[in-house]
């Protein structure tokens, strides 16, 4: 039996920019819109149904940063979306960064943290610090690079990069112009308008390279929110950026 989803099958156009607030509607959309938390939940429960027949058995490749692995609250929510996921039969292979603690113990020492289009440049006196807090690991290598690769070795379906911001925003600077979905000719095109800066660059170079290796999606996706893996990968829309081919 192989459930196929219900609502709009249809594929979204390269680039979708959607308010994401849409996707809970507040009690004021009319009473007929309200849904309580428990339906919600019941609803997205349910919903998860085909994705979880579609990824039964496919390896899922996570890099989380930021704020997920900071908070205690939010890496004990990344810990146990990854359990779910296990359980349920996905594959998911997790790596992480190091770039707040890295910066942090910089800071005491009075270095100043130096990054070049996104990535950080790490010269001798910072390598030692870069050790010292990834525990001997002799490159440092930026953890979306090695997670894009290491899905690309694998043969992973999908790369969903954690990071601090709703995803890929059209507007840097406009929370509501998230792009739902794009290929790599729209995130090639974002980059070449300079919509794509700083350390998204690195970030969506890498999701390019997973995916013309033959990871069939990347996503960008907010680990500001709790349980926002399940979000991405157990709901029709989705939480954050989802790059196609
Ligand atoms: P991480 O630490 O999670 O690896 P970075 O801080 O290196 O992430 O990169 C993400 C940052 O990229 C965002 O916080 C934002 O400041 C910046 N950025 C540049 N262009 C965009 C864009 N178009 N959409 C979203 N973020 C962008
Ligand atoms: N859950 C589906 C998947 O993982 C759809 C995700 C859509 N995500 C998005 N950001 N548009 O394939």
């Amino acid at each position: 039996l192989n459930y196929t989803p219900h609502s709009s099958a249809k594929r979204l156009p390269s680039l979708t920019i959607r308010a994401s607030a849409a996707a809970f509607p507040s009690p004021s959309d009319g009473a007929s819109q309200a849904k309580s938390p428990e339906q919600f939940r019941v609803e997205i429960l349910s919903e998860s149904l085909p994705f979880i027949q579609r990824f039964r058995g496919k390896t899922i490749v996570v890099k989380y940063g930021g704020a997920a692995m900071k908070d205690p609250k939010l890496q004990a929510s990344v810990v146990s979306d990854l359990v779910l996921l296990s359980c349920v039969g996905l594959r998911p292979v997790l790596v992480h960064g190091g770039g707040p603690e890295i910066n942090r113990w910089l800071k005491q020492l009075n270095i100043e943290p130096l990054f070049h289009d996104g990535l950080r440049v790490t010269d001798a006196e910072t390598m030692e610090i870069v050790s010292m807090v990834l525990v001997g690991k002799s490159y440092n290598i930026n953890a979306d690079t090695v997670a894009g690769e290491l899905a690309a070795a694998l043969g992973a379906e999908k790369l969903i990069l954690l990071t601090d911001v709703a995803g890929i925003l059209e507007y840097r600077d406009d929370p509501n112009s998230l792009v739902k979905e794009t290929d790599i000719a729209g995130v090639k095109k974002l980059i070449a308008e300079k919509k794509v800066a700083g350390g998204m660059i690195p970030k969506v170079n890498c999701c390019v390279r997973a995916i013309e290796q033959g990871v069939s999606t990347a996503s960008i996706i907010d680990g500001r929110v709790q349980h926002s893996l399940l979000h991405e990968i157990m709901s029709e829309d989705g939480l954050g950026t989802m790059i196609t081919a």
